[in-house]
């Protein structure tokens, strides 16, 4: 059983107050760099993994995708997600990503966005997706770069002049990684880049993209804070199809 840290009260409530919780998709800086790799969405049938508050489930039916079903294991994102979300065109289910069974050859396009770190069992997820898409169709997901990961306890090193490290350490130790963000001990796994597509290729994706997302200049002016993400990648950006 995966962790669900998203049901702790205290992370819940520090998580609804992101930008992007707040604002929706267009409060995720990366989201133009998502929007650039997604197949058009008209009669689409979607399946979103870790949908969270539902906000690219309802954005995918307003841009014309027959039907989606938005799952996710934690159930204050659930009810969030069906108090936010009108009509009868997206259904709502708690799933845990490491224990899903899906239909087979019944999706159009599979996504996720920043859910995949939290499974440990990419391969077998990786394979279900795969058995759910009818040929052809897409899978668009993010994950947390594993550089950004493969900090043991994320934070920056600065020298005396104030210019700033992160301190990769053990990148091809896959695995466990623990921090703490919003609560203490967030369980998250590490993969290589390599074992990431790898195992999309094995499972019989071919790949479309790879976007390792660093904000545009005009992003940086507006948020300042975000220079950061120019000194390692946050974000990976991966499209792919059934083959
Ligand atoms: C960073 S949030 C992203 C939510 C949403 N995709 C978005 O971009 O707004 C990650 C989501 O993944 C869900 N999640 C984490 N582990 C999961 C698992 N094993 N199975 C299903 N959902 C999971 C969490 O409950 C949370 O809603």
């Amino acid at each position: 059983m995966a962790q669900n840290i998203y049901d702790n009260p205290d992370f819940f409530a520090g998580y609804s107050q992101l930008p992007r919780q707040v604002h929706g998709l267009s409060g995720a800086p990366e989201w133009p760099a998502i929007q650039a790799l997604l197949p058009d969405l008209r009669g689409r049938r979607v399946v979103d993994l870790g949908c969270g508050f539902g906000w690219f489930a309802r954005y995918a039916v307003e841009h014309g995708a027959e039907s989606v079903l938005g799952l996710d294991i934690s159930e204050k994102m659930i009810a969030r997600a069906r108090a936010d979300t009108p009509g009868d065109r997206i259904a709502y289910e708690i799933a845990d990503l490491d224990q899903l069974e899906l239909p087979a050859d019944r999706f159009d396009l599979a996504y996720s966005a920043l859910a995949f770190h939290y499974v440990s069992d990419f391969a077998r997820l990786v394979q279900t997706i795969h058995r759910s898409l009818r040929p052809g169709g897409h899978l668009v997901f993010t994950i947390e770069h594993p550089i950004f990961m493969a900090a043991a306890h994320p934070h920056w090193i600065a020298d005396e002049n104030g210019s700033k490290t992160w301190p990769v350490n053990n990148y091809a130790r896959e695995g466990e990684r623990r921090t703490d963000w919003f609560a203490k001990g967030v369980l998250k796994y590490h993969r290589r880049l390599s074992t990431t597509l790898n195992t999309l290729i094995d499972a019989g994706f071919a790949l479309n993209r790879l976007e390792e997302f660093a904000p545009m200049p005009e992003q940086i002016a507006t948020f300042p804070v975000l220079e950061e993400e120019l000194e390692r990648p946050m974000m990976a950006l991966i499209a792919a199809e059934r083959r």
